[in-house]
């Protein structure tokens, strides 16, 4: 069954019971302060379910273009994507969970729906918690339909409570998983809760709305019951396809086909397959996304567009080919598929926005490689017969700030024979989320805007001034303010008098000799007490006493200071520091601005 013919039957079914097709809304959310990009069908549709819009009609359904990113890293398995299209119904206030089980059934068993066979087919229920009861209607109805006992599992809130963030409209759901046959099973242990693939999760064929989160522990009942229904279109693909994977499916074959003719080998490697699916999955995304208005920035979801371009161009090296040369053909390929569905995919401009885009980050990750090419060379001088082991915090900081992604640099770790620390890497991305949620909640400030690799080199240079303020106007000068953009940095600090022109000059000269030396930046992790007994600069004094981990930065003896980052690797990446304004913003406050001029 082509996708064409998927499409079809699904929405025909709908339509013949009385659903209005909405069609597809714009990937990019609108008024949602809780999401950037439609992540699922309901999103674009969400204030039917509080009451608060009146829908066209209170049965609805349609194919939604969608994008989620949380699962990024598990893209290149069989069946993740980033963009994906769901199928959608909803009954707006209309029919319940009966009616809901019994449209599910039918389209999935029925000669003119999908044809199924019922044998097959496992239900799972929500098994109730603390806050919401189990839900034994929607058992009873797959049981009256003549699913059996053991076909229907009930399982627990992070299955079965579907959120659609981290407030608003909720509820139990029921989901549908249908046997792909021993052939995909992982063994005898395998059961239908199993995520081995055997057991293939189709359709979310009921979020019964409920309740309007409030938080994470409080639930509001809504006024009314809706039903929302949800399901990849890829996954019933695969299953009415008979493939292994999604990207086997005539939504994804024409892309595959088009990245492995030009690697011309025979057989791909695990690895291969991996990175091919990955540019076909991103690209995918991005074609879509620049199709809907998106461009590449750092800001919201013009970066989470730039991060998808960014990893496929990093696959593209990994796999030895030019995406340059590809990208007329790839987007050929995927208008052929989706142009009668989305024509504002077959926007030629599409393909300018994304050279444009290679062209750029090209220049940003050949720095990155060379920075990660000195590092390893210091580490093999080090090395002298012991192991030749990269520190990860390193590995990790290189990836955050020039865009090179780990399994690129270990592959090339590796042609030195150097291996690189998974702890410590694990250690520093976990560091580095801990802190950007932190940042998100507000309590360590504005959330970041700018890509590291642009803010990184100004950070460390606000460190080295800092300390040389400190070292030529004394202990007076403590810090009040900062904000980073590309162009400059802008420090704010305490101190009672305009610098004298001398006075600048030498703190230039401080900073740019520590530039010159070329010292290394380290990240520790440590306690507090331990930060400030070392005698480091410990801005927000308050805010960190409430957490016992912290992070300080040392630029080897010179400076050390707690703060989240991101810095570069080494000073030498700095060029040459100019201070381009001193001035008073206020009784005791001065202000300096400061730029990195090229070498
Ligand atoms: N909102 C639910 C989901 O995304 C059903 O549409 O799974």
């Amino acid at each position: 069954m082509t996708h064409t013919e998927i499409r079809k039957r699904f929405i025909e079914f709908f339509e013949k019971h009385n659903h209005q097709n909405i069609g597809s809304a714009n990937l990019v959310a609108k008024n949602d302060p809780t999401l950037l990009l439609v992540n699922s069908g309901m999103a674009p549709i969400k204030p039917y379910f509080t009451g608060e819009e009146k829908p066209p009609h209170p049965r609805l359904t349609n194919i939604q273009k969608c994008v989620r990113t949380e699962d990024i890293e598990c893209v290149g398995d069989p069946h993740h994507h980033t963009f994906f299209e769901m199928f959608g119904s909803w009954s707006i206030g209309d029919y319940g969970k009966k009616m809901a089980v019994e449209l599910a059934w039918e389209l999935l068993t029925s000669q003119e729906g999908f044809n199924l066979e019922p044998d097959k087919l496992y239900a799972t229920v929500f098994a109730g918690d603390d806050y919401i009861p189990a839900d034994t209607e929607t058992i009873s109805h797959w049981k009256s339909i003549g699913i059996p006992d053991e076909h229907i599992l009930k399982l627990p809130a992070s299955e079965n409570l579907w959120v659609s963030g981290p407030t608003g409209p909720c509820g139990p759901c029921t989901e549908v998983l249908y046997d792909r046959g021993v052939k995909y099973s992982c063994g005898i242990e395998c059961n239908p809760n199993c995520e081995c693939g055997r057991f293939y999760e189709i359709w979310n064929a009921g979020v019964f709305m409920q309740y309007n989160r409030k938080s994470e522990t409080e639930f509001e009942e809504l006024p009314f019951l809706s039903v929302d229904t949800g399901a990849g279109l890829e996954r019933f693909a695969a299953v009415l396809q008979s493939k292994e994977s999604n990207y086997e499916t005539d939504l994804f074959s024409p892309l595959i086909t088009e990245i492995t003719s030009t690697l011309n080998i025979d057989s791909l490697t695990t690895a291969q397959t991996r990175s091919v699916r990955i540019v076909a999955d991103h690209l995918r995304a991005a074609f879509f996304l620049i199709g809907d208005g998106v461009v590449p920035s750092n800001k919201r979801e013009g970066y989470i567009l730039r991060r998808l371009i960014r990893r496929a161009i990093t696959h593209q090296i990994f796999l030895k080919i030019k995406l340059e040369d590809l990208y007329e053909r790839l987007h050929q390929s995927i208008t052929n598929i989706y142009g009668s569905f989305y024509p504002e995919i077959k926007d030629q401009d599409i393909i300018a926005v994304l050279q444009n885009e290679h062209e750029n980050f090209l220049k940003t990750l050949k720095k990155g490689l060379g920075v990660l090419e000195a590092s390893l060379a210091t580490i093999v001088g080090q090395g002298k017969g012991k192991a030749a082991v990269f520190p990860g915090e390193i590995a990790f900081d290189i990836e955050a700030t020039y865009g090179v992604p780990l399994e690129t640099q270990k592959e090339i770790a590796e042609n030195h024979g150097i291996i690189i620390d998974k702890e410590s890497y694990q250690a520093a991305y976990k560091k580095h989320q801990d802190l950007s949620r932190k940042g998100a909640e507000g309590k360590f400030g504005k959330v970041q805007e700018y890509a590291n690799e642009e803010i990184a080199p100004l950070h460390t240079a606000t460190h080295l001034m800092h300390q040389a303020l400190t070292e030529v106007l004394g202990s007076q000068v403590k810090q009040a303010g900062q904000s980073l953009v590309p162009e400059r940095l802008r420090f704010d600090f305490t101190f009672d008098r305009k610098l004298d022109p001398k006075e600048i000059r030498k703190v230039e000269k401080i900073v740019n000799q520590q530039i010159q030396k070329g010292l290394s930046v380290t990240k520790v992790e440590t306690t507090f007490h331990e930060a400030v007994k070392q005698g480091a600069i410990a801005l927000f004094r308050d805010k960190y006493k409430e957490v016992d981990q912290v992070t300080m930065y040392k630029i080897n003896n010179f400076s050390k200071e707690l703060c989240g980052g991101p810095h570069v690797a080494n000073t030498s990446e700095l060029g040459y520091f100019k201070i381009i304004k001193e001035e008073s913003v206020g009784k005791g406050i001065r202000r300096i601005k400061a730029t990195l001029e090229k070498k």
